[in-house]
């Protein structure tokens, strides 16, 4: 074997008349300035020496690449650029071989594309998931993908983020072979050694007009999948290009569509999703601290929700007990679990030997003294301060002193919840949202006395979960639910001097949200938000503006779509609300009975009053060491909440429209509602 002398992420070595290409930038290979270079020097050597029958290229580590590097994606692309040495490699006189595992994604794809054969290894994923960033592919993706597989497919990966196996790319005529990992070198070997004809590259080959009928199909499952988002709509326009256009004039488009996206707000807010999302899988502050193994887990409550953190640990290969008040409880919550794993098998969403798995770790049971060796107990019990320090004294009792206790509550204080329980360092809150096995959030709460390594245990099992973890500190609703309460205020403010619940829910559908506040209480039921207010009543400030509409419609047992009636109406057997006259006649009687002068807002007025509180909020709550960023915050939201992923969450949404901007609607809003607000430090004007 010779090997070129080589610096960098990409070397090449010849084995006789074969060039062994391969790339090594971890952790996913991704296509820096660095391999971009490597690579277009590598086409050069392997050409450059005479006798070579074929380049075989490859990638070390996990994957083959990943994508184009994106934090890169922040400043101007350096050179080469990646379309000019895809074209380098797509027309290399030396073949090239792609020999593909892990996940081939983006620029990893559009590199595979560029090769004259490709090889995978069974189980590598295929997929260009720009959309995801708010972008299109820049280096082929959309004009290459569809004269390999058709526009529809490609349609399916660009614009709906779809990902392939390797034997589904097989089929499609994607791929030349698939071989299983431990046969791979020998496959290759053979496979070079009897190269097929070489196919005519991608870019030279002619696409057949897109069929009207289809495309109009697919725009309408786009738009219908893109809530608003701008680049699933790009994606399929340009898809649709390379059936009206050869690849020199739909490619150049192609890549400066790319690179204005580069520059917008959607882009610029999935980013930072990306870079947050990983960020809070692993917090600065637990650095080097090792977290105690979790495999057994006790949740006490058989509810909706104990049921959905059960489901979630059996899924994560936990063996769980859950305690109940009585036996005829715990049967009925083993009932409800088997519902869910039930529902799960029926989508789909686990194979019956899973299922069987999970209920053999289970065990419903009405005797705390089951709970002896847990690693960890989980409370999801009424929403009570004496019911559940009721169950913390019974699991004192009996678990291993460094078992470590949770509380799942979403308002009440972790500090009076523990009170009394030995061994305080392994008290935390594990806050799930509803349903648990599916809602992607964890806030993370942690006591004054939690230890790191508890701390560092919350974070590995909400890892093993398949969450997002946030860590938080203490307040009334921790960082969600109290921003929720914010908003829902300033919602009711809203109606109070001029709006009607359709009106705010239509606007805020409009910015992005699934729902708008009103729809969505009357989806969760009314009666929860009322205990809160009525608990709060004792520390609110007297001065503080209160509107009672949500206490008038509970006292009339209005209490959403479970009765029929709440802020909307509902037909019999239907979902869907409808206005009621009764609601706007109790606003504007209200309204008349305290002399409340009613104002017209626009659509545009109630989504930057409403965004504004929202956004103070996320500043106070990190002012008041609650949450440790702005990005944490935005996760609460998009995972928690259905704020539009492609808007990044409420404070990176801030930083686009300018923070001037929100601190004059947020003295808009204090204005409106005097002695109401506190303004944090960052919008004071
Ligand atoms: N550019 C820069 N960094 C990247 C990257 C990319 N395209 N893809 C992954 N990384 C980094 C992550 O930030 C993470 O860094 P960290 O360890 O410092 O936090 C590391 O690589 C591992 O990624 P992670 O997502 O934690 O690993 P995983 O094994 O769960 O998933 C991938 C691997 C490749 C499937 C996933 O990272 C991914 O989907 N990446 C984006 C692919 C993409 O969008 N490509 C098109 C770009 S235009």
């Amino acid at each position: 074997m010779s090997s070129f002398e080589n610096e960098g992420p990409v070397r090449v070595s010849f084995e006789g008349d074969i060039a062994q290409v391969r790339i090594d930038n971890p952790p996913v290979n991704a296509s820096s300035q660095a391999v971009r270079a490597g690579l277009l020097k590598a086409v050069e050597v392997v050409n450059a020496r005479g006798g070579v029958h074929a380049a075989v290229l490859s990638c070390a580590g996990r994957t083959f690449m990943a994508g184009g590097d994106i934090s890169e994606f922040d400043g101007p692309a350096p050179e080469p650029h990646l379309p000019d040495v895809l074209a380098a490699v797509e027309a290399s006189r030396v073949p090239f071989v792609a020999v593909l595992h892990g996940t081939v994604l983006g620029g990893g794809f559009e590199l595979a594309m560029c090769c004259a054969y490709r090889v995978a290894v069974s189980g590598t994923r295929f997929g260009l998931p720009e959309v995801r960033l708010g972008l299109i592919p820049g280096a082929g993706g959309t004009q290459r993908l569809p004269r390999l597989i058709g526009a529809e497919q490609a349609v399916q990966l660009c614009a709906l983020g779809k990902q392939l196996s390797a034997e589904e790319l097989l089929d499609l005529g994607g791929l030349d072979l698939v071989v299983t990992k431990g046969a791979l070198d020998e496959a290759v070997s053979q496979f070079v050694a009897n190269l097929p004809e070489r196919p005519q590259a991608l870019s030279q080959r002619d696409l057949p007009q897109f069929p009207q009928q289809s495309y109009e199909k697919l725009e309408g499952l786009v738009r219908k999948q893109a809530k608003g988002a701008a680049a699933p709509l790009h994606n399929l326009e340009a898809v649709k290009w390379a059936s009206e256009m050869p690849f020199s004039e739909g490619q150049p488009r192609e890549r400066a569509l790319h690179l204005a996206l580069r520059d917008s707000a959607e882009s610029r807010g999935l980013r930072h999703l990306f870079f947050a999302e990983r960020a809070a899988a692993k917090p600065r502050i637990l650095k080097g601290v090792s977290a105690p193994h979790i495999q057994k887990v006790a949740v006490v409550g058989g509810g909706l929700m104990g049921c959905g953190i059960a489901m979630a640990l059996l899924a994560a290969g936990c063996d769980v007990i859950m305690v109940e008040r009585d036996d005829a409880a715990a049967h009925s919550a083993k009932e409800r679990l088997k519902g869910l794993l039930d529902g799960a098998l029926s989508r789909g969403k686990m194979s019956i030997e899973a299922v069987e798995s999970a209920l053999q770790r289970f065990l419903a049971t009405a005797d705390y003294a089951q709970c002896a060796d847990v690693d960890l107990a989980i409370e999801a019990v009424f929403e009570d301060l004496d019911v559940k320090r009721d169950v913390f004294r019974a699991l004192d009792n009996v678990v291993r002193k460094d078992a470590i206790l949770a509380t799942n509550t979403s308002y009440l204080d972790p500090i009076l919840i523990f009170e009394g329980v030995t061994w305080p360092e392994r008290c935390i809150g594990l806050h799930f949202f509803s349903p648990a096995h599916i809602m992607k959030l964890l806030e993370i709460v942690r006591l004054p006395t939690t230890s790191d390594a508890v701390l560092a245990a919350g974070f590995a099992l909400g890892k093993r979960l398949g969450k997002v973890s946030v860590a938080c500190g203490i307040c009334d609703g921790f960082i969600g639910n109290r921003m929720l309460a914010a908003y829902r205020r300033q919602a009711d403010y809203l109606l109070a001097d001029g709006c009607l619940p359709e009106q705010i829910d239509a606007a805020m559908r409009g910015f992005g949200l699934p729902m708008g506040p009103y729809e969505l209480q009357d989806l969760t039921g009314l009666q929860i938000a009322w205990a809160n207010r009525q608990r709060q009543a004792e520390t609110r400030s007297p001065n503080e503006r209160y509107i009672p509409f949500g206490d008038l419609l509970c006292a009339r047992e209005h209490f959403g779509q479970r009765s029929s009636r709440g802020w909307y109406q509902y037909r019999e057997g239907e979902r869907a609300p409808l206005a009621d006259p009764e609601v706007e006649n109790m606003i504007l009687d209200w309204g008349r009975r305290n002399s409340v002068v009613r104002h017209t807002f626009t659509t545009e007025d109630i989504v930057a009053r409403i965004m504004a509180v929202l956004i103070n909020e996320g500043f106070l709550i990190i002012e008041e060491g609650i949450a440790s960023s702005a990005e944490d915050v935005d996760l609460v939201q998009v995972h928690g909440y259905g704020f539009p992923r492609w808007r990044g969450g409420p404070m990176a949404y801030a930083r686009e429209i300018g923070l001037e901007d929100v601190s004059r609607h947020m003295e808009a809003v204090a204005a409106q509602s005097p002695n109401s607000w506190r303004i944090a430090k960052a919008l004071a004007l």
